[in-house]
């Protein structure tokens, strides 16, 4: 699956999760994407709306970086990526450009819901108050800032990571060795360096390694 006008798939699933009445729109792409039924969808929904812990600790992680004035970067349709999960059932995903770990939790979270699939981020963590050499981030790494003190994947929460493997570095380096060592993947998420030069070595990489009926989804 390759969703191609992905500025109104983000435009749909923007505020889903502060916002449950959206949620209607949001159900009407995913049964366009993945033919699920409207049950399907809505019992899937269900599980992310009532699942208190999740909501809690993300707003907790938004306070910690308001409280140091950084941006909680994150791709606002996040809970889309939860739906689009549990729906396709992967075993293989593979994310680049990590940050505080929005993405990766909704992620985990499906993927400890779905009880079964595997997520490898590869992440060039940038931490806020460390002095970076100059041209060592192009594009991308003044989006994803992390708070003092943090890592890559910070806001990961504990008993969710046991599905995760992150890998620290460029993509540029870190992404082939990987598909190499997985053989296929059935998920591919670009959110790092969104420089034209980046993206499409990422996905020249990544496509003969998608297996068929596989997806990718950028940012
Ligand atoms: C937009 S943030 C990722 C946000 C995350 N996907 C989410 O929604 O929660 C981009 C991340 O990619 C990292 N990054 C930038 N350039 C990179 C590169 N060449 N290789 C790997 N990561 C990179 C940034 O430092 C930052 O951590």
């Amino acid at each position: 699956m390759i969703i191609k006008n992905y500025s109104k798939f983000v435009k749909l699933a923007r505020n889903m999760l502060l916002h449950p009445r959206r949620y209607f729109e949001i159900v009407h792409v995913i049964q366009k994407l993945t033919n699920a039924t409207i049950f399907q969808i809505g019992i899937i929904g269900k599980d992310l709306y009532s699942n208190m812990n999740l909501h809690e600790h993300i707003k907790k992680s938004h306070v910690q970086c308001e409280d140091q004035n950084l941006i909680f970067a994150g791709m606002p349709e996040s809970p889309l990526l939860y739906l689009l999960v549990r729906i396709l059932k992967p075993d293989i995903i593979v994310e680049t450009g990590v940050a505080s770990g929005l993405t990766s939790t909704f992620i985990l979270q499906a993927l400890h819901d779905n009880k079964k699939g595997r997520l490898y981020s590869i992440d060039l963590s940038k931490i806020d108050g460390v002095a970076y050499p100059k041209g060592y981030f192009l594009e991308g790494g003044e989006t994803g800032v992390i708070p003092r003190g943090g890592e890559s994947g910070w806001m990961i929460p504990l008993e969710l990571r046991y599905r995760w493997t992150l890998i620290s570095g460029r993509t540029s380096e870190k992404l082939l060795p990987l598909l190499e060592e997985l053989e296929h993947i059935d998920i591919f998420l670009h959110d790092s360096e969104h420089s034209y030069k980046n993206m499409l070595f990422e996905y020249q990489s990544v496509l003969p390694y998608i297996r068929r009926g596989g997806g990718n989804v950028e940012s």
